[in-house]
């Protein structure tokens, strides 16, 4: 009998639907395949017209409904007619924190086949995989407003670092590094953040004790940012913090090959909650509707909930079929310099699972 799981899906705003309709092509290409594997797809309306509909972005119940899922499949939230930080924390970032997802995983890693912008670089040279703090740091959401109007007026926005926060990613880091054989660089900026990212590096020092046998760099968030561009070979595996490590994955996902093509997983690592996996793009308001969104960051997340679901086998598989369209580059969106429509290449994704060997 094939293993079967359960999909909530949250296809979201903009070209949310259009990616994951096609995420959702390849999953039930592979069940049709018969490699063991089944999947059960239930659909969730939430998001901004939801909201512009009835005031909110998602049922007040939405983690319990959400709860007995294998894995959650989100497209993307946010549309210019609801302010960002209310579709945000209602909904994405709700299901983040709610359950517990505080590993956020966003490989940097240069397809075979994927443009890149940068000069004498080689596949192998941006093989990045980015473990970002997911569940507080500078998103804890505390601050408050103060005097409103006026020159006294002022917003603070407070980080929060816990030792248990803190320390759970940096070992989750940890373990991948050893597991892959990889070094470990912590992205800190604990010459101006004086207290947070200074605990930050302190917690790091400590849990380093714990790895000899892992090689470790510290590197300041600016600097890395450049050396991201001009030496991408340095990096193997990141941890950092939440706001960083969002910011540096954009970066990451220019050099490698663009916002199409990046994908991350939300992780909720003891299984207790169900984790989600997601292109790491928006809504793309400028290009939605057309039909143009670029498949492959939604189609990659699909191969990292096959990884979490142990079926690595699988997850490399996706990943090689994705490489196969963009090395034959008959299928591609217009971002990456082609002239084809989402599901165009969502049917070469499928095309090639439906015809190869595992
Ligand atoms: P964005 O990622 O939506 O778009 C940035 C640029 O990348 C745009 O030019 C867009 O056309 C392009 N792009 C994005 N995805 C693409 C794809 N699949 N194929 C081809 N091109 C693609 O970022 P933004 O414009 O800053 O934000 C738009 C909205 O999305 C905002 O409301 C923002 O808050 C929200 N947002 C949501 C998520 C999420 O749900 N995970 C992530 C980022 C931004
Ligand atoms: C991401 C997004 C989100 C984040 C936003 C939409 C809240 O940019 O997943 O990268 O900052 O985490
Ligand atoms: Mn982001």
């Amino acid at each position: 009998m094939p293993e079967k799981y359960k999909i909530a899906v949250i296809p979201g705003d903009g070209v949310g639907p259009e990616v994951i309709s096609e995420g959702v092509k390849i999953l039930n290409a592979l069940s049709e395949r018969g490699f063991g594997i089944d999947f059960t797809f239930k659909y969730f309306p939430w998001g901004c017209k939801f909201y512009l509909e009835r005031g909110k972005m998602a049922d007040e119940d939405m983690l319990a409904q959400l709860k007995n899922f294998d894995a959650i499949y989100l497209g993307a939230v946010g549309s210019p007619e609801v302010p960002d930080h209310v579709s945000l924390w209602e909904l994405l970032l709700k299901i983040r924190k709610g359950f517990d997802q505080y590993v956020n995983l966003r490989p940097v890693v240069l397809l075979n086949g994927a443009p890149c912008p940068l000069k004498n670089v080689k596949n192998e040279d941006v093989n990045m995989i980015f473990v970002r703090e997911n569940a507080e740091g500078e998103y804890a959401g505390t601050g408050e407003f103060i005097k409103k109007g006026g020159l006294t007026e002022a917003a603070h926005q407070t980080g929060v670092f816990t030792r248990k926060g803190t320390e759970r990613v940096i070992r989750y880091a940890f373990d991948l590094a050893r597991e892959k054989k990889m070094s470990l660089t912590n992205v800190s900026k604990a010459n101006a953040l004086n207290y947070s990212m200074v605990f930050w590096d302190t917690v790091f020092n400590e849990i380093k004790n714990e790895y000899p046998d892992i090689e470790t760099k510290t590197c300041l968030v600016d600097a890395a940012c450049m050396f991201m561009v001009k030496d991408p070979r340095r990096f193997q595996v990141v941890v950092t913090s939440n706001l960083f490590g969002d910011i540096m994955t954009d970066l990451g996902a220019a050099i490698a090959g663009g916002m199409g093509l990046a994908a991350g997983a939300n992780l909720n690592p003891e299984k207790k909650f169900p984790s989600m996996f997601e292109p790491i793009h928006g809504s793309a308001p400028d290009i939605a509707g057309k039909g143009i969104a670029n498949p492959i960051a939604a189609i990659w997340s699909v191969s990292q909930m096959l990884d979490h679901f142990g079926r690595r086998d699988l997850g490399r598989f996706v990943l090689r079929a994705i490489e196969s369209v963009l090395t034959e580059k008959k299928f591609l969106t217009p971002d990456i310099g082609g002239a084809s429509s989402t599901s165009e290449v969502g049917n070469a994704i499928a095309g090639y699972i439906k015809s190869n060997r595992l």
